[in-house]
């Protein structure tokens, strides 16, 4: 059988324990993950025990406390708190989620909080996603036209074609959807993975865009969009309810009905 071991620098250590004030009573412990690719160190988990009295009710809201008011040093990334700008996803109790709209309370037990899976880590909660923006660029989601445009007003839909980009356009490029997706991990740098995927079809169906053709052909590649297994981790996860694995079949749809 095959055995697999970790490099020993992946392994991760517990880490120090931060106890909450004195005189706390409503106290829930955060264990969250910690690692500062400049100390040479092993990544940790910190255990904080945060007062939920004195708390707003989101994780990000004790995430916020932590960094405030227990270790400056904890660093993630976050700015609308409340769901729009896509900045504070991460894993909270083991599935993608954005922090600032994952209640404390619909959580059992300890809250675990790490980065987003199977993205390097540029300090504690904070992943790299350089390669997911690049990807995302790769599809170039912006309308393309020949045709030049009225000169009297902007470029109109019909209410019917309008709708057609419902479930599509709500993305807030978090991430959650890719980094759940199993394809994904193993294929990164290939596959283009469902947030790409979900953009770029929100494109190919515009009524105003005249380059769907072209959109395909740059999809029809054994890794880009055929990666993708329905697996629907991607549809699970996604904090918006999206859905982008509908998305995908769509397209590889398209795919099929145009070479008939
Ligand atoms: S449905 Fe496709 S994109 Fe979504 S998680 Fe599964 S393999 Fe990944
Ligand atoms: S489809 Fe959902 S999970 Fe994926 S990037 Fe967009 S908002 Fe985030
Ligand atoms: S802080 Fe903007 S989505 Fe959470």
């Amino acid at each position: 059988m095959a055995e697999f071991t970790l490099p020993a620098n992946s392994v991760i250590k517990k880490g120090k324990y931060f106890k909450a004030a004195d005189g706390a009573t409503n106290v829930r412990r955060f264990v969250v993950y910690r690692y500062d690719p400049d100390s040479g160190e092993n990544p940790r988990t910190d255990t904080f025990e945060v007062d939920l009295d004195n708390c707003g009710p989101m994780v990000l809201d004790a995430l916020l406390k932590i960094k405030d008011e227990m270790d400056s040093t904890l660093s993630l990334r976050r700015s609308c708190r409340e769901g729009i700008c896509g900045s504070c996803s991460m894993n909270i109790d083991g599935g993608n989620t954005l922090a600032c709209t994952q209640s404390i309370a619909a959580i059992k037990g300890d809250v675990k909080v790490y980065p987003l899976p199977h993205q390097h880590v540029v300090k504690d909660l904070v992943s790299d996603l350089t390669n997911f923006y690049a990807q995302l660029a790769s599809v170039e989601p912006w309308m393309k036209t020949d045709t030049p445009a009225p000169p009297d007003r902007e470029r109109l839909q019909s209410r019917e074609d309008r709708e057609k980009l419902d479930g599509l356009y709500e993305c807030i490029l978090c991430a959650c959807c890719s980094t759940s997706c199993p394809s994904y991990w193993w294929n990164s740098d290939r596959y283009l993975g469902p947030a790409a995927l979900l953009s770029a079809y929100r494109w190919i169906v515009d009524s105003r865009d005249e380059a769907a053709g072209e959109r395909l052909d740059d999809l029809e590649d054994p890794f880009k969009l055929y990666r993708c297994h329905t697996i629907m981790n991607c549809t699970k996860v996604c904090p918006k309810g999206l859905n982008p694995a509908k998305a995908i079949a769509a397209t590889k749809k398209l795919m099929v009905q145009r070479k008939i």
